[in-house]
């Protein structure tokens, strides 16, 4: 019956980090897949999840019960209230609301099946754009939920390793009317390139005047910044500029939650009954799709972020993590800067968050590979796979790449 069956290819990113893993070698650093790394080279459970796991393991009136379909209800508006803002005019009228997912995946995969029942034009697909480059799943989930109409807009100007502002916003006008636009809130993945809040005024007024829907992927909140509230400027400017939109939170990254795929799909609509109305049909798409999510990650992000305590330990935390890779970047930079690699490696400290998009071509990155460094081909690196004691050879092999 299978027999026919072609072999798919393996997911690049989970690939590199199996060959990084089977690699014997003691100088091999993986600048793959994006997961925060001490100054140690090892994972970082937060300190904040640590206690509240403690207190959880020993609490006896927590049990193993079914979450409701739509998750748990204190995650969902603590999700809802971070991105948001707790005072949020949206909330206050009750009319966002989020709905726990499996991660942030998990959100844009509920987002597209959400939109192509009840969005998607029925006698033409709906075009769905994402940035150029952007983060390869946000295509393919797109693509499972039903559309068939894939485009994308102008983002990265590789010659001058910066925002390709002009392109972008004549992409967005030349969209057809109603299309989908897949933006990313923060931290952009691949680039690490965000707009300015000036650029993001233009982009949100654009999209306006194309009745765009925005889908905002927002998987790196706090970690761009150190601060929650900055890194969601842009998510907020769109609802104080009076958009219908859907906001994808991963608590992957900034709660160091990778395994737990804890998510939330916050539904900003025109009102009230509308917001109950389609959350009550994402309901029956999580009902027939997995049933209802997993507690234990929303149970530790519900019991952080509504103790302030906690909350503020979180910061901490946060802010550990924020301020590490932005040392890193400031020595790759002056460190590739008195070497005198050839290019102009300016872009490397003026990108945000966990990804650099560096400039390096496919044989460069090739040639790392060589010298035990995992990166993706597109030049894309994890800046929290950069230690103290790694940075020498890095630099060295990148310093040899661009000259040999
Ligand atoms: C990444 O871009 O490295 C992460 O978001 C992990 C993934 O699933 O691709």
């Amino acid at each position: 019956l299978f027999t026919d069956v072609e072999l798919a290819a393996p997911v690049v990113i989970f690939q590199l980090t199996a060959d990084y893993k089977a690699d014997p070698s003691d100088k091999k650093i993986n600048l793959g897949v994006g997961a925060y790394r001490t100054d140690e080279g090892q994972p970082w459970v937060l300190p904040v999840v640590r206690s509240v796991e403690a207190q959880m393991a020993i609490d006896p009136l927590l049990n193993h019960e079914y979450l409701p379909i739509l998750g748990m209800p204190s995650f969902c508006e603590a999700a809802t209230q971070l991105v948001l803002g707790k005072d949020s005019p949206a909330i206050l009228q009750n009319r966002a609301g989020g709905v726990q997912s499996i991660s942030g995946t998990g959100a844009l995969r509920l987002a597209a099946e959400f939109l192509f029942r009840f969005y998607n034009k029925r006698e033409k697909s709906t075009a769905v754009y994402v940035s150029s480059p952007t983060w390869g799943n946000q295509t393919a989930v797109f693509k499972n939920a039903g559309f068939t109409d894939h485009r994308t807009y102008r983002y990265w100007d590789a010659d001058q390793c910066a925002l390709d502002y002009k392109g972008m916003l004549e992409d967005i006008e030349n969209a057809p009317e109603f299309s989908i636009f897949i933006l990313h809130g923060c931290a952009h993945n691949p680039t690490g390139l965000d707009p300015s809040h000036e650029e993001w005024i233009g982009i949100a007024e654009a999209c306006k005047r194309r009745n765009i829907f925005p889908v905002l992927d927002c998987a790196y909140q706090g970690f761009a910044s150190g601060d929650p509230d900055v890194d969601a400027w842009s998510t907020r400017k769109f609802v104080e500029l009076g958009f219908e939109l859907l906001v994808c939170q991963s608590f992957a990254k900034n709660f160091g939650l990778y395994n737990e795929r804890i998510g939330n799909l916050c539904l900003v609509m025109r009102d009230s009954p509308t917001l109950s109305r389609c959350r009550s049909q994402v309901e029956l798409i999580v009902r027939a799709m997995y049933s209802n999510p997993p507690n234990h990650g929303a149970r530790i992000v519900a019991t952080t972020l509504s103790n302030p305590a906690l909350k503020q330990e979180w910061l901490d935390n946060l802010h550990t993590m924020a301020s590490r890779i932005k040392a890193m970047r400031h020595l790759l930079h002056s460190k590739l800067r008195s070497k005198g690699t050839p290019g102009n490696w300016d872009h490397i400290i003026t990108q945000i968050g966990m990804f650099s998009y560096t400039g390096l071509n496919a044989s460069q990155v090739e040639f790392l590979r060589k010298r035990h460094i995992y990166l993706l081909s597109s030049g894309r690196i994890n800046m929290c796979g950069i230690t103290t004691s790694n940075i020498d050879y890095l630099v060295e092999s990148i310093h040899d790449a661009v000259t040999s």
